[in-house]
């Protein structure tokens, strides 16, 4: 079997990964030409996923990176796994989605089953893609097989991977869902499926969203409790000893990456066609993005207890990345920090070990190099924030040589000299 995977980014190369393991020929769509020569040369474009694994995959004649869209009538089976953003007025950017239909249209052939993997609204496979899919004179159900099935791929989670995340699918129709099932079983472990593509793109959207309005709950739940002097983060630990019913969240400097801060809004933006208002996922937009709000102010009080103005203060801030050990900045709210300080006055730097440079996002342009941490770059800074909790960071180094701590992550929970330095935020 081969199989054809359109967008190897982060879900896409662990994706081909996967099936490659699983014995299948692998034929990766991309239209970044960097990247598909890095991964033909047997380089990662991305930091987390192993050289080592694409460098073999691909010597083996059984995979190859393309842009060439007219080899999409190749494989038997095409899964899609391009982005879908917002755009500025925060609604489902899919010029991604209908770019690649429009792609695999003009080359599909009889017999050939079309996935789609990125996150997005209900009703996209059969709104979006289907139109788009039958301009090639060829009938789903009839011609060729039509199926949702999302990514639940966690970027840097060692207990998970592609193969073991139990893989929901849904299908334009029974044959169709038959032959999905059929094509993942042979690089996934567990597949979850359910009566049609509807199902499963809400399934992935309440996923998400469940995540994201919990995330706003302990977000909340930290500013209420740090004005009543109260630790959350020891609260979320004593109420995670309940066996049942509870499952923990942790509060944080604001959501990022491409997944939570983004998939809810497909949501409301669908549930307006409907005439109803999502307000949960609302407020909780609302919470989670003035959260680096919250952590400038408690720079500044930090600041302040010493005589300082934030105008003017030498600032580090440790991780760029939206979460611990990956090199993925997207929305990242480290970003959104270093801005808003900048606009105070503040000197800002950062440091990540998985990102050397800035690059320029759609909202975003810093222009700025990761600075060493050394004992002598430490000294120069008044405070340093922990935005990332990385694994890489000592944490008791970190404290021991920063002037003052602001730690958003409870990442020097364990720290026991200088905690006098350590304010929480
Ligand atoms: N990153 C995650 O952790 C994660 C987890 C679950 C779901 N998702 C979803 O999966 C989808 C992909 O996300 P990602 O993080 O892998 O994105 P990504 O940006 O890392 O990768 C997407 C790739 O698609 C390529 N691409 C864009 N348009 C293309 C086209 N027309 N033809 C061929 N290639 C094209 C890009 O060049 C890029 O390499 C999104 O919908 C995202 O929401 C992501």
């Amino acid at each position: 079997m081969t199989v054809g995977i359109v967008g190897l980014g982060y879900v896409g190369l662990p994706l081909a990964r996967e099936f490659y393991n699983g014995g299948a020929s692998v034929l990766g769509f991309d239209i970044n030409s960097a990247s598909v020569k890095m991964i033909n040369q047997g380089k990662s474009p991305i930091k987390h996923i192993q050289g080592k694994l694409i460098a073999s995959m691909a010597k083996s004649d059984r995979f190859e990176a393309t842009g060439d869209m007219s080899r999409l009538s190749e494989p038997d089976a095409i899964l899609i796994a391009v982005p879908t953003p917002l755009t500025e007025n925060r609604e489902p950017d899919m010029t991604y989605v209908v770019a690649t239909c429009e792609a695999i249209s003009q080359f599909l052939r009889k017999g050939q089953l079309v996935v789609l993997e990125s996150t997005t609204y209900p009703g996209t496979t059969r709104e979006l893609m289907l139109p788009i899919l039958e301009r090639s004179g060829l009938k789903a159900g009839r011609d060729f097989y039509l199926a949702y099935s999302p990514e639940r791929e966690d970027p840097g989670n060692k207990d998970f991977s592609t193969a073991t995340i139990p893989k929901v699918v849904g299908g334009f129709d029974k044959a169709s869902l038959k032959k999905a099932i059929e094509v993942y079983e042979v690089a996934i472990e567990t597949l979850v499926p359910v009566s049609s593509c509807e199902i499963a793109e809400a399934a992935k959207i309440l996923e998400n969203t469940y995540r994201c309005i919990n995330i706003a709950m302990v977000n909340e739940l930290k500013m209420l409790f740090d004005r009543m002097d109260i630790d959350v983060w020891e609260v979320i630990r004593a109420a995670s000893t309940k066996p049942f019913g509870y499952n923990a969240f942790y509060p944080g400097p604001g959501l990022g990456g491409h997944c939570i801060p983004i998939d809810p809004f497909y949501l409301t933006w669908k549930a307006r066609q409907y005439g109803l208002a999502t307000r949960f996922i609302e407020l909780a937009g609302e919470i989670n993005t003035d959260m680096p709000h919250f952590v400038v102010e408690k720079v500044m009080d930090a600041l302040n207890d010493k005589r300082k103005s934030l105008n003017g203060a030498k600032i580090l801030v440790l991780g760029l990345a939206y979460k611990p050990d990956i090199d993925d900045v997207r929305e990242s709210p480290s970003l959104e920090l270093i801005e808003l300080l900048q606009k105070k006055g503040a000197k800002v730097d950062y440091n990540d070990p998985y990102l050397p440079q800035t690059h320029k996002q759609r909202d975003y342009d810093l222009n700025m190099k990761s600075k060493k941490l050394t004992e002598k770059t430490m000294q120069k800074y008044d405070l340093v924030i922990i935005a990332t909790n990385h694994s890489d960071y000592d944490y008791d180094w970190i404290v021991k040589h920063a002037k003052l701590v602001i730690d958003t992550r409870n990442a020097t929970s364990n720290v026991k000299q200088g905690r006098r330095k350590i304010v929480k935020a």
